[in-house]
């Protein structure tokens, strides 16, 4: 099994690129914001405890997270490539993920970490649009659909999410410079991280990461 990790403040646009590479490098996508938000719509017992913690920005508990991608990937096929969106954003989480690998001799293939100000990222929150049905990503004034609050690919009503809202924002950017930094420092530690320049069209962005994972 082979695994590449996604890392990015919230809006640096990684599962915009996500979804833009992942057929092109042959990749599964594991994103774990996607993957707790079904979970609280389902009303599951996991998603009733992380919705506490969504809902403030704050991250839910390492255990709660590694458990559910742990549980993901067992279930998957020994020969999985996946690009993980998301996880891990603590150093405990790091450790969970080795656990994962070693436990059935999967390989970390590399840790990219998509950089943008975080005024470039709070605009891009602010005016972020989503598609329930789908998960299709818009935004406003960057990334319109062709008609205004309707999803292109599923014609569903566009939303804002839950915590794209100002207050929400500033809370999950100081928690991603408070928790998430260790990690990005401790994969450049290790020779596995690269850096992704953020700031540009879409289409330049995932250029940049392809190069970046060749
Ligand atoms: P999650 O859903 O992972 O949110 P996030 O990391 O905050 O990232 P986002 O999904 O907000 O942004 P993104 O980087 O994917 O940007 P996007 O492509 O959408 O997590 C949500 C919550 O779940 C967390 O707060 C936490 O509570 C919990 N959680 C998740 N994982 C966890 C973990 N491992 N441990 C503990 N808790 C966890 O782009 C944003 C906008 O910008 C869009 O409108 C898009 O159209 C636009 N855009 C994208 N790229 C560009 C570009 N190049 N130019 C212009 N606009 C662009």
């Amino acid at each position: 099994m082979d695994v590449v990790v996604l890392l990015g403040a919230p809006g640096s646009g990684k599962g915009t690129v996500a979804a833009r590479i992942v057929q092109q490098l042959g990749l599964t996508p594991i994103a774990s914001g996607d993957m707790l938000r079904e979970a609280v719509a389902r009303k599951t017992a996991a998603g009733t405890e992380a919705a506490r913690y969504m809902s403030c920005g704050e991250l839910v508990p390492d255990a709660l997270i590694g458990r559910m991608i742990s549980d993901l990937i067992g279930a998957g096929p020994d020969d999985g490539r996946y690009l993980l969106d998301g996880f891990p954003r603590t150093v405990p989480q790091m450790g969970i993920l080795d656990a994962i690998l070693a436990d059935c001799g999967g390989v970390l293939k590399a840790a990219v970490v998509i950089e943008v100000a975080d005024a470039v990222v709070t605009a891009r929150l602010a005016g972020r649009q989503v598609c329930p049905a789908c998960k299709a990503v818009y935004h406003v004034e960057t990334l319109p659909p062709k008609r205004a609050g309707v999803c292109d690919a599923c014609a569903a009503a566009l939303v804002q999410r839950a915590d794209d809202f100002p207050a929400t924002i500033a809370q999950r950017l100081a928690v991603y410079h408070r928790q998430t930094a260790g990690v990005i420092d401790a994969y450049a530690a290790r020779g596995m991280l690269k850096r992704v320049d953020g700031v540009g069209g879409v289409d330049t962005v995932v250029e940049r990461m392809i190069r970046a994972l060749k």
